[in-house]
């Protein structure tokens, strides 16, 4: 079904060694509570993919399709503005306005008069970024959303179109990042990241708790024996530690974790063979653009690098040709969205792969579509 091409796989030697609770259980919950109770949350579908299993040689595999999450594309619209509506209620707190705020006190204005002069910032590749500012205006506050050279003008757009001031910066995503942490240290802002370093850790720890309701929803929607494989897309990684997270709480026995990468932006991938934390250099030119990143989220990391089975790179083209299968069948999906797709499909269908990753007729996938047209 896909055309055969050069892949990277790495077992990870770590896999299974015990680490640090990276995401605590409450932070979940509560996560869910809010995000739950939005306007027009609605689970997303689990697709089975029989004729992709078929060619795979494996027994099933189902995908969570993210491409309709609350009317935004990606299944980012879980993290950024659930984000923001933490950072503007610890402001009212610090500021004495208000003790304990939700996302509903927000939304509804509550403390509006306040929050309008508030700004939330952040950088994105596009889809964390259309998160954050739809959260902004949800939430009653301004945004300013910094973006590198080569995100595509549609993806800025869908970002304005909320209402935020898109900045462009040169360089690569991960130097729009430090732009947006250099800028709100400056103006006082508030940084919505999606990826932690050393010191920032508790903005993307929300996000992270968010991007788990796509994981849990999938676990209910589940039925049968549980999946045995579990290929998930990495950027910054985070997305993939939410995963591996939830993973362990919901299936037993947890399923292998594949985390999935370009092979021009495998930060992820060098960490492993790296035996910790590394980044990668050049200019990180992939069609996967929500995955064009060069330095892991230390978080994800602290999660991944002992709960991954493996890691892997695919090229562009793969993802380009899973995208357009997928269309043929119906289903909409962007080039990041379908990097665990393709890194499955093959992985499955290379007889090296397959024995290292220990896929089989018996093996149950389950995937994650995180986008849907991304307008390129
Ligand atoms: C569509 C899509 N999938 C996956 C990811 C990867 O998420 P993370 O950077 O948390 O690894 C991104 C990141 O922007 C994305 O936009």
């Amino acid at each position: 079904m896909l055309t055969p091409r050069t892949i990277r796989v790495f077992a990870n030697p770590r896999h299974g060694v015990p680490g640090v609770v990276v995401l605590p259980t409450a932070g979940f919950r509560r996560a869910k509570a809010e995000i739950m109770a939005w306007e027009g949350y609605a689970p997303t579908p689990l697709r089975d993919l029989p004729t992709w299993a078929e060619a795979a040689g494996v027994e099933l595999i189902r995908m969570k399709d993210e491409a309709t999450r609350f009317g935004l594309g990606s299944f980012k619209a879980l993290g950024g503005a659930y984000a923001v509506a933490n950072l503007l209620g610890e402001a009212l707190a610090r500021s004495g306005v208000a003790r304990s705020v939700t996302s509903a006190d927000l939304a509804a204005g509550r403390y509006r008069t306040t929050t309008e002069g508030m700004t939330v910032t952040c950088a994105t590749d596009g889809n964390h970024g259309r998160s954050v500012a739809w959260g902004a205006k949800r939430f009653h506050c301004r945004c300013v959303i910094f973006v590198h050279e080569t995100v595509n003008q549609p993806r800025v757009d869908a970002i304005a179109a909320y209402g935020a001031d898109v900045r462009r910066v040169p360089g690569t995503y991960d130097d729009a990042v430090r732009a947006a942490a250099v800028q709100a240290e400056k103006e006082g802002w508030l940084v919505a990241s999606d990826t932690s370093w050393p010191g920032y850790t508790e903005v993307p720890r929300d996000i992270m708790q968010g991007y788990r309701i796509m994981a849990d929803e999938a676990a209910d929607q589940w039925a049968g024996p549980p999946p045995t494989h579990v290929f998930v897309q990495g950027g910054v990684g985070g997305a993939a530690a939410a995963v591996s997270v939830h993973l362990r709480l919901r299936f037993n026995p947890v399923p292998k974790l594949i985390v999935v990468e370009p092979d021009r932006a495998a930060c992820l991938l060098a960490s492993a063979e790296n035996d910790g934390l590394a980044a990668i250099g050049g200019d990180l030119d992939t069609i996967m653009a929500g995955l064009a990143c060069g330095e892991p989220s230390l978080l994800a990391w602290e999660e991944l690098g002992r709960s991954a089975a493996a890691f892997m790179a695919i090229p562009d083209e793969s993802a380009a040709e899973t995208v357009h299968i997928l269309a043929d069948q119906g289903i909409v999906a962007g080039e990041s969205g379908v990097a665990g797709l393709a890194g499955c499909m093959l992985a499955a269908t290379d007889p090296s792969a397959r024995h290292v990753l220990g896929l089989s007729p018996e093996s149950r996938a389950l995937v994650f579509n995180t986008e849907g047209a991304t307008g390129i």
